[in-house]
């Protein structure tokens, strides 16, 4: 019997809010679509025999896959595990949010738990709490920030001038990729010129196929990488043909050639994947964790990253990814936080799930703010990007929180992308590359994005960008080019930037580097918080910074 249903003018004006548009799913823990809790999740358990882990949560060691194997022989410290595991788990949720018990005294429990004993314990911890103890367990004091400098072109001009800018903005590490593979040596010269003209000791990354990536860094065309995955059940790392090892390997091979390194993961991998054994997203998550840190790396970006569709669509979702940031950070890793794709139609949700690493700040609160239009964001869009921009500084204004970028007027920018642009068309010609146009440097100075450039020739940029390669071009040819053109300063802080790889202090963890080319990290500015009045707060200085945007009237203009 067909019904005609009157619809109510309520709902019809609610179903087109943007959120509507969004994907929701109720929870399935079959397929892995639980952020927590799923029936499938192991107990935690601990059982050591002999000096090694013989059970981990409820498996005996001859059923363990490689990850159960990876993590019991090297991210569990047996001189602590078996008192931790015995603690209450709510007594140690407890501890994570008291400002009394030091940061040290939590990260040496945990160095001793399981990961289903971390699932339990981070459970019960509303978003709230989870901020607060964000607060007092990020690695570094001071917060920082991430941004994708990318375009839909690979204009390397425009690479170049949005690089500047951004350094200028404030963030502390930029990111870019390629539309087309064989463009990324100009990418990444672009971006490192770019980012150094903007600002000295910017570190920059080329997210490409692992030998380019690895081969860039050994060049001198970057300065770090981040784009090697690890996942929490066997079954996707096989797919990739791949291991915990393999993934150990790879950063060593960064790291031994003075290159900063962290890895990948985040919720919703493994449901994408179809291998998520039952089991739930957080679950899965703190073992990728885990993985991590027993590889020795530093740090990790998680926070879903490029999957956060899929803990976006389930109850608590966004809540377990803010989990997944705080245990990172209390397993002593830096965290470069997600908000670095797409996830909501509603301007509501985007802002309220970046709320949760803004307000307490962590290493990289954005792991990829988009520096560049939406359009031009070949990562697939991010959370926030450039025409958000105005909005976040004056989020930071109005809830005096330092979210790691700072006001900017028009004429410095213009002045900082002209400059760019020109720098890269110095480095262009004295290295036989096709030459840049006054034309074109003009277009970079003032665009929005790659729509108000004028065409290169791909094909001639292409061609010179393998032959960079095949010439054996690295960073120095760069700073002499640039220092031969009349770009001494920018030819410094190239310098600069090759001279850390020889120092390695920006191999520690959750480093930076500063204009001065002092590196700040968890060694020499760790976090101290412990209440009111301690920790990261912001300086009358920085508040002066971020408190002084152009838009605000001054009493003496307003009576006029
Ligand atoms: N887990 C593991 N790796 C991820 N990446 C993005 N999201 C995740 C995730 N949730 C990786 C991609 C790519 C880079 C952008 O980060 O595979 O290498
Ligand atoms: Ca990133």
């Amino acid at each position: 019997m067909a019904v005609t249903r009157k619809r109510s003018k309520r709902f019809e004006v609610l179903a087109a809010r943007p959120v509507n548009q969004d994907g929701f799913v109720a929870e399935w823990p079959e397929e892995g679509l639980i952020a927590l809790h799923s029936p499938n999740d192991p107990r935690p358990s601990l059982k050591v025999a002999g000096g090694r882990v013989v059970e981990l949560d409820g498996k005996p060691r001859e059923e363990f896959d490689m990850i159960d194997q990876f993590i019991a022989d090297y991210a569990i410290d047996l001189s602590v595990a078996e008192k931790a595991m015995t603690m209450d788990s709510q007594e140690i949720a407890r501890m994570w949010v008291d400002p009394c018990v030091p940061r040290e005294k939590v990260v040496e429990i945990f160095r001793g738990l399981t990961p289903a004993k971390i699932l339990e314990v981070v459970d019960h911890l509303n978003v709230v709490e989870m901020m607060m103890a964000m607060y007092k367990m990020r690695t570094r004091k001071t917060p920082g920030n991430q941004c994708h400098v990318t375009n839909v072109r690979d204009n390397p001009v425009l690479l170049a001038a949005d690089a500047a800018e951004a350094a200028l903005r404030g963030f502390i590490e930029e990111e870019t990729t390629v539309g087309v593979t064989r463009y990324a040596p100009f990418n990444a010269l672009a971006l490192l010129v770019g980012s150094q003209t903007g600002r000295g000791g910017v570190l920059t990354q080329a997210a490409l196929e692992e030998a380019t990536e690895l081969l860039l860094g050994m060049r001198g065309f970057t300065a770090y990488a981040e784009t090697v995955s690890v996942y929490g059940t066997e079954r996707v790392f096989v797919d990739g043909d791949d291991t915990p090892w393999s993934k150990a390997f790879l950063a060593s091979a960064y790291a031994s050639r003075g290159i900063k390194m962290r890895f990948t993961s985040g919720t919703g991998s493994e449901v994408q994947m179809g291998y998520a054994e039952g089991k739930s997203m957080l679950y899965l998550e703190i073992r990728c964790i885990m993985v991590t840190r027993g590889a020795g790396v530093q740090g990790l970006q998680n926070g879903s990253i490029s999957c956060i569709g899929v803990p976006g669509a389930v109850p608590s979702g966004i809540r377990a990814v803010l989990a997944e940031n705080l245990i990172t950070v209390t397993l002593d890793l830096e965290v470069a936080s997600g908000n670095d794709q797409t996830f909501s139609h509603s301007d509501i949700r985007r802002t309220a799930r970046m709320l949760m690493q803004m307000l307490p700040g962590t290493d990289l609160i954005f792991s990829g703010y988009s520096a560049v239009p939406n359009y031009d964001n070949m990562f697939a869009g991010s959370n926030f990007d450039i025409e958000d921009m105005d909005d976040y500084v004056i989020l930071q204004r109005d809830l005096m929180v330092d979210g790691g970028v700072r006001p900017v007027s028009e004429s410095e920018v213009i002045a900082v992308r002209n400059k760019a642009a020109r720098a890269l068309q110095a480095v262009f010609a004295e290295l036989g590359l096709p030459a840049i146009t006054d034309e074109e440097v003009e277009a970079a100075t003032y665009a929005h994005g790659s729509e108000d450039m004028p065409e290169r020739r791909v094909t001639d940029d292409l061609k010179a960008a393998q032959d960079l390669l095949k010439r054996g071009v690295t960073g120095l040819d760069i700073v002499k080019a640039l220092g031969k053109r009349g770009f001494e300063d920018v030819a410094r802080n190239v310098l600069g930037m090759l001279k850390l790889r020889i120092s390695g202090d920006y191999l520690q963890t959750s480093a930076w580097v500063d204009g001065e080319f002092n590196v700040w990290s968890a060694i020499n500015d760790p976090n101290d918080y412990r209440g009111p009045g301690t920790g990261y707060r912001l300086s009358p200085e920085r508040w002066q910074v971020l408190k002084n945007i152009p838009q605000a009237k001054r009493p003496e203009e307003i009576g006029e």
